[in-house]
């Protein structure tokens, strides 16, 4: 089955395909000959995933999935949640980011955390969403350089390392995405 996966981040591709396999026919938006940056305007991470899987299904026609993440942090009343991407400002720097992140919560002692992700997938143009969470913890320092985003200062429950101190393989073992991801294979088997 060939599915277009509507991101422009090639770390989640990775991660995605390496959950998949060679189940799935995964196309990216650059494989697919699209080039847009697919605004992420809604409150919700449904919202977001469902706006970018629909753009690209309406272009396309083609069956499609896209997923939207946020880390919540429980001391912060969830965020950065939906605003992950651009907590600091619209420059969408990693870096700055996490400076926030750790500022906000210096002296908490209440650092949990989880990555949530939803993947919205369309089917002959009907939506399914799939959720996958990993809790976990902030740490006051950065840790390891693999992965993105938040990777450097979250510690997932189970582990001491931080995502970026994991390769790939051992990031899957704890990941929100790879959750999503295998709820997304199982309805696709469901399907065949
Ligand atoms: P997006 O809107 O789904 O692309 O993700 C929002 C932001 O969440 C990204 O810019 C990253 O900062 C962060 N993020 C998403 N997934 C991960 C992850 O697996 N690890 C660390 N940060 C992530």
């Amino acid at each position: 089955m060939k599915l277009i996966f509507a991101t422009n981040n090639d770390k989640k591709v990775a991660e995605i395909r390496a959950v998949t396999g060679n189940k799935f026919d995964i196309l990216t938006l650059k494989e697919a000959g699209i080039d847009i940056d697919i605004p992420e305007p809604h409150d919700t991470l449904e919202k977001n995933a469902t706006e970018k899987s629909l753009t690209i299904y309406k272009m396309t026609h083609t069956n499609c999935f896209s997923e939207d993440t946020g880390l919540e942090v429980e001391s912060l009343n969830g965020e950065p949640g939906v605003k992950s991407a651009r907590y600091a400002g619209d420059d969408r720097s990693f870096d700055k980011n996490i400076d926030k992140l750790l500022n906000k919560l210096a002296g908490s002692d209440n650092r949990r955390a989880r990555f949530r992700t939803v993947i919205s997938l369309i089917i002959d143009g009907k939506e399914d969403l799939f959720e996958g969470i990993a809790e976990g913890k902030i740490i006051d320092i950065r840790k390891g350089t693999n992965g993105f985003g938040y990777d450097p200062v979250f510690v997932p429950n189970g582990s001491n390392k931080t995502f970026a101190e994991m390769d790939m393989e051992e990031k899957n073992r704890y990941s929100h995405r790879k959750k999503a991801t295998e709820k997304l294979i199982a309805f696709l088997k469901i399907l065949n």
